[in-house]
């Protein structure tokens, strides 16, 4: 019943584009693995981007471009996304996606592991970003929300996929390394200071969920 209301609210609320078709299309002929966020979950974040006027976003996992499609189809003229993967395989593929969608000229890919990435762009003085949204290796997603938090100011998104894991975060006994990892992000994001935190349950196979704070 929920991947029927998935697929209802998918067929009402997204328009086909082609381009973002095609996106899918090749990450999957490439052998990418097939992880992007959904159609529903893609136009979550484009209006969430849109809603939150963000100029300057930051993306921690890139795959093969689906994810910055939306967001970056949702940055205005000026805008940017800078966006952080390991993986130049993926990085090639995503920026043929993003060339075909003519949204290249707004998206900077930065190759490597995303932590070295992060502290040379602390290092650096990176000017803040108004929307980060974290979807690379869940272990390391404690430490990209201390990263986020130096690389954004306050009114600023952060947004993180992959919460709720078919309900698995709700066991506080779990020892796989991921659930934990997830469980210690979201118990931090919840009951940090400095912002105010939703996790939103999010249908595609299996249940998942996006996570959406503010900073204050
Ligand atoms: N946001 C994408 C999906 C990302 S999947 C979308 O929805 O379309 C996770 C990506 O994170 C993979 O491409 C993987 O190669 C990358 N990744 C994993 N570990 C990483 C690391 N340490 N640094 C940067 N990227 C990493
Ligand atoms: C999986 C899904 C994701 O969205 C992701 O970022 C990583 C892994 C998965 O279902 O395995
Ligand atoms: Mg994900």
């Amino acid at each position: 019943m929920l991947t029927e209301v998935d697929s209802y609210i998918e067929h009402l609320c997204v328009p086909h584009d082609e381009v973002f078709e095609q996106a899918l299309r090749e990450a999957a002929a490439a052998g990418l693995p097939e992880i992007h966020v959904s159609p529903n979950e893609g136009r979550l974040l484009y209006l969430l981007a849109k809603i939150s006027g963000a100029r300057r976003m930051l993306e921690i996992g890139l795959l093969g471009g689906y994810s910055a499609l939306w967001l970056a189809s949702a940055l205005p003229a000026d805008g940017k996304l800078v966006t952080l993967e390991l993986e130049d395989k993926h990085a090639t593929v995503a920026r043929q996606n993003l060339e075909r969608a003519g949204l290249l000229p707004k998206v900077e890919i930065r190759v490597g592991d995303a932590r070295r990435s992060l502290e040379a762009m602390v290092r650096a003085g990176e000017p803040a970003f108004d929307l980060v949204f974290i979807d690379a290796d869940k272990e390391g997603y404690p430490a990209y929300l201390d990263f986020a938090l130096r690389l954004t100011h306050p009114g600023s998104l952060i947004l993180a996929d992959n919460v709720i894991r078919d309900g698995r975060v709700t066991d506080a006994s779990a020892t796989d390394p991921i659930v934990r990892a997830i469980r210690q992000f979201n118990q931090e994001l919840a009951s940090h200071p400095d912002l105010e935190t939703i996790l939103l349950p999010i249908m595609r196979n299996k249940l998942d969920g996006l996570a959406i704070a503010r900073r204050r």
